[in-house]
C-alpha cells in the first residue's frame, strides 16, 4: 500500500521503517524535504519499494493512507499543510498525543473530556476517516509488540468501520493480536486521557517498554 508519514520525530521513523519493511511503498513528510533527520532516514532504509521523503503536501498525496505522527500541539497545522485534498477520503490513522509542555514535566493535556485531539482532526478534515490508535504505547512497542513478554491490548477508536479493519490489519502485520475497537472517534478521548496514568507507570517502572492488556471473563 502507499502510506505517507506525517512526522519525521522517532514514532514517524520508527513507523515508517516497520512499514517499508512490511513491504509498503512509503513517503515520510516533514515541513522541510531537505530535513537532515528525515534525509538520514532515507539513507538508512534506502530507496526500497520507493522509499523516499517529501513535504507533508506531497507525502499525503502519495498515500492511500496517511499516518500523523506530528507533535500534537503542531498536529493540525501539519495536517493543513498535508492538505485537505490529499486527506479527502484517506484513512487517517492519528497516533499523536495532545501533550502540552508549557508548565514543564510532567506534560499536561491540551485538550480533555469532552473533546480530543482526534476529534479535533476528525472535524478539521470531515473528509478523512480518522483512526485513533497506537498513542498509548512506547514508540518502540508500538512497532514491535512481541518484544515485551506476552501479549498486550492495543485499541482502535474511529467512526469509519471499514477504516478500522484497515488499520487493524496494520496493526497485526506489526504483531499486535489483542485488538480492540473502543467504538466511535469520541472515544478517543479515553484514549487520550490514558497518558496520565502511562507517564506515572513509566515513572514507577523506570521504563517505557510496558503496556496494558484487557482481560475478561
Ligand atoms: N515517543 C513516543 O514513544 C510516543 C508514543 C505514543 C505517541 N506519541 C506521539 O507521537 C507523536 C510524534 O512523537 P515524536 O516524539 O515522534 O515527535 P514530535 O517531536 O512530537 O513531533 C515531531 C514532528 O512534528 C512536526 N512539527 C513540530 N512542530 C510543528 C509545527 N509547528 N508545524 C508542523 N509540524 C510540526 C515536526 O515537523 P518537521 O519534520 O518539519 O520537523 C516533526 O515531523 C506525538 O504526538 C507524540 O505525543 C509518541
Amino acid at each position: 500500500m502507499n502510506i505517507g508519514i506525517l512526522g519525521t520525530g522517532v514514532v514517524g521513523r520508527a513507523i515508517a521503517t516497520r512499514l517499508v519493511e512490511l513491504g509498503h511503498s512509503v513517503a515520510l513528510g516533514t515541513r522541510d524535504a531537505a530535513n537532515p533527520i528525515a534525509q538520514e532516514w532515507l539513507a538508512t532504509v534506502g530507496t526500497f519499494r520507493g522509499a523516499r521523503v517529501g513535504t507533508f503536501a506531497e507525502a499525503a498525496g502519495h498515500a492511500a493512507l496517511v499516518v500523523n505522527a506530528t507533535a500534537g500541539a503542531a498536529s493540525i497545522a501539519a495536517l493543513r499543510l498535508a492538505g485537505d485534498r490529499n486527506l479527502h477520503g484517506k484513512v487517517l490513522v492519528d497516533i499523536a498525543n495532545p501533550l502540552d509542555f508549557s508548565h514543564g514535566m510532567p506534560p499536561s493535556l491540551s485538550v480533555v473530556n469532552t473533546d480530543s485531539l482526534a476529534e479535533q482532526i476528525q472535524r478539521s478534515f470531515p473528509d478523512a476517516k480518522v483512526v485513533k490508535t497506537l498513542n498509548t504505547v512506547n514508540v518502540n512497542v508500538m512497532v514491535h509488540p512481541e518484544r515485551l513478554p506476552e501479549d498486550t491490548t492495543i485499541f482502535v477508536a474511529g467512526d469509519d468501520a471499514e477504516a478500522k479493519a484497515t488499520v487493524a490489519d496494520l496493526l497485526r502485520a506489526f504483531g499486535w493480536r489483542s485488538i480492540i475497537d473502543v467504538g466511535g472517534i469520541e472515544t478517543a478521548r479515553g484514549l487520550e486521557m490514558y497518558l496520565p496514568l502511562w507517564v506515572s507507570l513509566m515513572s514507577a517502572q523506570g521504563t517505557p517498554a510496558f503496556n496494558i492488556k484487557v482481560v475478561r471473563s
